[in-house]
């Protein structure tokens, strides 16, 4: 690729600090004040239309799937139509019903992932509906699809997605908002949601300032073997990115679980060389995730958390600004990208081109 790297020594801490920005265009020219509302001009989708919408399908790969996970939750939350999010690698090959009254929403950075685009043609072929939420203006998926919003994150040249993921949430927000709106989200949550779109900006960027913080803090777990991820309902798929980033470019063993499916196995793995990376936000589940941090100290596992206050069971807290309970998930992400590339370059790792990935997989 031949973008400047803009005075950062590599294309992944340029992507991570441009993030300010990036979100603030994808919000810009959308939000509609006077209805508490969001205006998405290639979605396609009348309101007649989306009100006839019975469940929502999201698919993508890797990182992008991880965003549609949150977007799924956030659809869910602000709109109340069933939403969930498969990897599309999976969707395509399992023969899966096709329903008329499902919208299927595709996500990718590239927009030419080969799984993705597969999936959206056979989707296509059954005559479904089929959204984009892609990064590339053009790509094939945005072709393919008969709608969509486009991200806005600007060129992402690292092999490892930062501010396109973070900007495909923002993204997944729009549209949930959008889609609430002409349900049932009230004027007043629109305006609350709304509120907390533009604060992501000023706090992202404060996020960032705590970059050595963070360093000091990598320096102390690089070189593990490998490390846990927790968090619960909202906080899991950003557990599950935050592992995916450690593993793509440090090569630590990283799981992701759910935080309340410790006790259902993966306690046993607890002891002191093998740490937890745990998403901890003050909101109505605080005390159970505080119980999960209670039974990992309980069992010597050293704590990184993730929380919007202190934590005392922690050996380490990352405190990020607090949004709306349905934004924090964007913001509980940035510091952990900040994590993995302080502990892959402690540990020596060519950070822009880790071993056996390449930026888009568009062969099967
Ligand atoms: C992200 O860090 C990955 N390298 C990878 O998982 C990526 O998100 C995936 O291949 C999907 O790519 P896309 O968003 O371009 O479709």
């Amino acid at each position: 690729a031949s973008y400047d790297m803009g005075g950062h020594d590599t294309y992944m801490h340029k992507e991570i600090s441009e993030q300010p920005d990036a979100v603030d265009r994808v919000l810009r020219g959308r939000i509609d004040d006077r209805f508490s509302t969001v205006h998405l001009g290639g979605l396609n989708l009348d309101p007649r239309e989306a009100r006839t919408i019975r469940r929502i399908k999201i698919l993508g790969c890797g990182t992008s799937y991880h965003a549609g996970l949150i977007g799924a939750s956030l659809i869910e939350g602000m709109a109340r139509i069933p939403a969930d999010a498969e990897p599309a690698s999976e969707f395509r090959y399992r023969n899966p019903v096709v329903d008329p009254d499902t919208l299927y929403i595709a996500v990718s950075q590239s927009g030419e992932t080969y799984d993705v685009l597969a999936a959206v043609q056979e989707l296509k072929r059954k005559g479904a509906r089929v959204l984009g939420v892609v990064n590339v203006v053009g790509s094939a998926i945005a072709r393919e699809a008969d709608g969509g919003v486009y991200v806005h994150a600007g060129p992402e040249v690292c092999v490892v997605s930062t501010k396109c993921f973070t900007n495909t949430v923002v993204a997944f927000a729009l549209l949930a908002l959008h889609l609430g709106r002409i349900r049932d989200l009230s004027v007043t949550d629109g305006k609350r949601i709304i509120e907390g779109l533009r604060k992501l900006p000023a706090q992202i960027e404060e996020i960032l300032k705590t970059e050595d913080e963070i360093k000091s803090i990598a320096a102390e777990y690089a070189g593990a073997q490998s490390m846990m991820f927790i968090g619960r309902v909202r906080g899991y798929p950003v557990a599950l990115e935050a592992s995916l980033k450690l593993k793509e470019i440090s090569y630590i063993h990283a799981e992701a679980y759910p935080a309340s499916e410790l006790k259902h196995g993966p306690l046993a793995l607890i002891e002191p060389a093998l740490p937890t990376v745990a998403i901890v936000p003050d909101d109505d589940l605080l005390e159970k995730n505080r119980a999960a941090l209670e039974e990992i100290k309980a069992r010597s596992g050293r704590i990184l958390a993730v929380a919007h206050q202190p934590q005392a069971k922690a050996d380490h807290t990352i405190v990020v600004p607090k949004n709306e309970d349905e934004l924090d998930p964007i913001l509980m992400g940035i510091p952990l990208q900040l994590f993995a590339y302080h502990t892959a370059l402690a540990m020596g790792r060519d950070i822009d081109k880790p071993r056996n990935l390449a930026k888009s997989v568009t062969v099967e």
